[in-house]
């Protein structure tokens, strides 16, 4: 991390609570926290996440840490869980949800009660047992339909999907707890976050692990539409720093919402390449070309985020541009990839 952050972390220890701790993006701010000495609760109910993340962040960090880690299986749905899990919280990182646009499109309801309801039981908890900070995961899906590139934050389309809808009710709903009760809170709106731990698998597993995952089995990899969709992906470490950083370094009492990416757009047939070249590095020949299908509904053709707002409000830099992430991710879907025996 850098300077300033490391400092404030080492200053003092505090307890946490990630919901989603044992989900891709919770279990690297569970391990980047544990590092740091600080005290983590984890709530999650396994609905998309592994008990084996869990496991590689206890073993990554060592004894000593792990013994400051205290797990918690229940439901954001369950307001008596949420009440149990904030309490004597100081920094609330909220991530727990059901991502991806198309299992929202095929089971809108679930994500709406997990996403929105979940979201309002969680940041209720919060405000009621009066914590220091709370920052969640927002969504780089609320610009919807805005055709302007970069994102800035005060600039938003019409939302394209139900889940996309959840996050912006969960913005909303940030908002209206600042004007009702003076809760602050911070969301970060993730553009398309990559690393180790990332799902590889079922039909809803986000992009690059899919990818990576089926290039290693030396299986035919499907590019929705022409190639020229393009993305901001982010690697993991930048979006532990923001989460870090929002808890840590953001104003007192304000709604603030902030992009979290690099800066920088990569199309679908420029990652195709990436990946590739990355996986020959790593002793992986893939010699096929990419099938392309029809373009996905609730799919946003070109997303490109502004990052000012993050640098200026909580000094935000990202780490890791995409190929520097993918260096440290693509080893990591190797082994994942030997171990299942592919
Ligand atoms: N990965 C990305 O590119 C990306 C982009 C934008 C926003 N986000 C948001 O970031 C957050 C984390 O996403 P992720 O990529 O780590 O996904 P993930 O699926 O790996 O993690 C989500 C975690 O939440 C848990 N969860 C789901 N429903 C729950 C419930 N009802 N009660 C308790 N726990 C529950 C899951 O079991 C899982 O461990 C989510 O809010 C997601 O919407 C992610």
């Amino acid at each position: 991390m850098t300077m300033d952050l490391d400092h404030a972390l080492a200053s003092r220890s505090a307890q946490w609570l990630v919901t989603g701790a044992a989900g891709f993006i919770g279990s690297h701010l569970v391990e980047a926290l544990l590092r740091a000495g600080q005290k983590v609760r984890g709530l999650d109910n396994f609905a998309t996440g592994h008990r084996s993340n869990l496991e590689d962040v206890r073993i990554r960090v060592g004894a000593p840490a792990w013994a400051n880690f205290a797990f918690m299986e229940a439901d954001i749905r369950d307001r008596a869980a949420c009440a149990a899990a904030v309490r004597g919280v100081d920094h609330v990182l909220h991530q727990a949800a059901l991502g991806s646009v198309p299992r929202s499109l095929a089971d809108p309801l679930t994500t709406h009660d997990v996403n929105a309801t979940g979201f309002a039981n969680v940041i209720d908890a919060a405000r009621l047992a009066g914590v220091a900070s709370f920052a969640y995961a927002s969504s780089s899906s609320v610009y919807g339909d805005e055709p302007n590139l970069p994102k800035v934050e005060d600039r938003l389309g019409r939302v394209l999907s139900p889940y996309a809808l959840t996050k912006l009710h969960n913005e909303l709903t940030a908002d209206v707890y600042r004007r009702g009760y003076g809760f602050g809170s911070v969301g970060l709106r993730y553009f398309n976050v990559f690393g180790p731990r990332q799902d590889p698998e079922g039909a809803y597993a986000a992009v690059i692990p899919r990818w990576a995952a089926a290039m290693i089995a030396g299986e035919a990899v499907a590019i929705h539409g022409d190639g020229e969709t393009s993305r901001d992906f982010c690697y993991v470490a930048n979006a532990v720093q923001a989460n870090l950083r929002a808890a840590l370094f953001a104003p007192a009492g304000e709604t603030i919402l902030l992009n979290i990416a690099v800066g920088e757009r990569t199309s679908l047939t420029e990652l195709f390449g990436l990946l590739r070249d990355g996986l020959a590095r790593e002793g992986v020949a893939y010699g096929l070309a990419p099938d392309h299908g029809d373009f996905r509904a609730g799919d946003v053709r070109h997303s490109l985020a502004d990052i000012g707002a993050a640098e200026r409000t909580i000094g935000y830099r990202p780490s890791h541009r995409i190929e520097e992430g993918l260096a440290e991710a693509l080893p990591w879907y190797r082994q994942v990839a030997k171990v299942a025996g592919r």
